[in-house]
Parts: structure tokens; C-alpha cells; sequence
């Protein structure tokens, strides 16, 4: 089976040791030149925090970028987000309530505001906290009738989400107007905001080998047949991965 489709999250992922990301950049390269393999990085960042990204490292330019933990989709170096994406993933979202009710919780420090997205509301929480304070703001979310879901990642991150947007959800809106089947698409990842890019749907997954503990976790509990953990750190791992999945030659 040949890779049509290949979705990576950045930092820790592909993003960490730049002289396996050359190679694997390499490979997908030429796998985009050959076989016309799609490429899409889907990343946590912020549309700006892509383009500081973008001008340290050596990134390939992607046919898609999903940015913002899913919540925003950049088609063919656009500059603007995806506005179909938005009216599919606005259903029940009311931004202004979500966030009057988060920050009456002391132990959700808000990030920067660059990081605070029409459809994302982020913030730092200390690890002890979380699943308290998930608790908690689910109940009042419930209370008031409103919907969302959370995501935590790296043991830090905070991320209020619309019910209907995460990477997992992006990458299924994609792979569907593309028509790749899963068994030609491989998305990999280190971190909570991962877990419904490698969880959902029916395609192979990668874990790397540096995963944070949120991760790994959920590996050894639901992981199935199709989900790979790398020995390898960052692209090290996912070029193991793909050499162990059958999508690159040993
Ligand atoms: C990225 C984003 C941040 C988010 C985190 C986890 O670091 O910049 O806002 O909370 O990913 O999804
Ligand atoms: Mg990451």
C-alpha cells in the first residue's frame, strides 16, 4: 500500500532533531514527488506561531496546515483559515460564556493572547489540578448548558475546544475530501492533543519514542494493532515507524 496521506504534529514530533527531520523531509519529498503523498502538519500553534517556527526550522511546505489543535485549517499556503471548516465546528460553541466560566477557576492561568484563537481558549494548569478542575468546569459547562471539550497536553496545556474540532476530527474532514482510505494515511505524535489524531478514525498511527506520559498512557491502554510506539525520538521515530509500518524501505 502506498502513503497517500501524512500528518504530523510539529514540536517534539517532527520538530526536535533536525538531522533526522533532513532525512525524513527527504523521504516524504520524494514520496510527494512519486506517488503524490499528501503532507499536513497539524500543530497546536497558532497561524504566527507556525511562521516563527517556519523561520527557524526547515520545514517542507505542506499541501495543509492544521493549526490551533484542529481548530483551523490552512489550505495551499494560505493565509486565511478555511471558512467551510468553521461553519462545520461552530455548533454549540459560545466563546464569550466557555471563557467567563473558565476564568473563574484561580487554577487556569491563561496563556499568551496570541494563542487565544476564535475557536480555542487555552491556558496553563499544574498537573495536580487538572483532573479536578476538569471536574469541575465540566459540571458548571453542564449547568449552564453549554458544550466543549478539553484537552490537556505536555502535563501544561489547557485547551477548551469546540465539541466538533480537535486534530483528530481535521484529519477526517480531509481524508474524506481527498477519498485516501485509512490504510494509506499515517499520522504521528507525542503529546494529549495528539491522541485524537492517532485515536480517531481507522488509520496507522506513530507514537514517538519521546512521548510525554499523557500519551503513553493512553498508548497502553487503548492502543490497537495499527498504533506504533518508536524506540527513536522525534523524526528518528517516525522514520522507524514508517519503515516498520511498510510504508519505507527497511
Ligand atoms: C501549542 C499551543 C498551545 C496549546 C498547546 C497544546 O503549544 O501553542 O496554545 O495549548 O499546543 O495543545
Ligand atoms: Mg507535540
Amino acid at each position: 500500500m502506498a502513503l497517500q496521506l501524512f500528518v504530523t504534529d510539529l514540536d517534539n514530533t517532527l520538530v526536535g532533531d533536525d538531522r533526522a527531520m533532513a532525512e525524513l523531509n527527504q523521504q516524504l519529498q520524494r514520496l510527494r514527488q512519486s506517488q503524490g503523498t499528501k503532507l499536513v502538519y497539524s500543530t497546536g500553534r497558532s497561524f504566527t506561531s507556525y511562521q516563527t517556527l517556519r523561520q527557524e526550522k526547515d520545514l517542507l511546505t505542506p499541501d495543509v496546515l492544521v493549526a490551533a489543535v484542529g481548530t483551523e485549517i490552512y489550505r495551499d499556503n494560505a493565509i486565511t483559515p478555511d471558512p467551510t471548516w468553521w461553519d462545520h465546528i461552530q455548533d454549540l460553541w459560545d466563546r464569550p460564556a466557555l471563557e467567563t466560566i473558565a476564568l473563574a477557576f484561580p487554577e487556569l492561568m491563561p496563556q499568551p493572547s496570541p494563542e487565544q484563537r476564535p475557536y480555542k481558549i487555552s491556558f496553563y494548569i499544574k498537573p495536580e489540578h487538572a483532573p479536578g478542575v476538569m471536574a469541575q468546569l465540566d459540571a458548571s459547562l453542564k449547568a449552564e448548558g453549554l458544550a466543549a471539550q478539553f484537552i490537556y497536553s505536555g502535563g501544561r496545556d489547557f485547551d477548551i475546544l469546540p465539541l466538533r474540532a480537535d486534530k483528530g476530527s481535521a484529519l477526517e474532514f480531509l481524508r474524506q475530501q481527498w477519498q485516501i482510505p485509512p490504510v494509506a494515511v499515517v499520522a504521528c505524535g507525542d503529546s494529549g492533543n495528539d491522541r485524537l489524531l492517532l485515536g480517531s478514525g481507522q488509520h496507522w498511527g506513530i507514537v514517538v519514542g519521546n512521548a510525554h506520559p499523557e500519551l503513553l498512557a493512553w498508548y497502553h491502554r487503548d492502543g490497537q494493532a495499527r498504533h506504533y510506539l518508536a524506540q527513536a525520538h522525534c523524526a528518528a521515530g517516525i522514520l522507524e515507524g514508517l519503515r516498520s509500518l511498510g510504508f519505507l524501505a527497511p
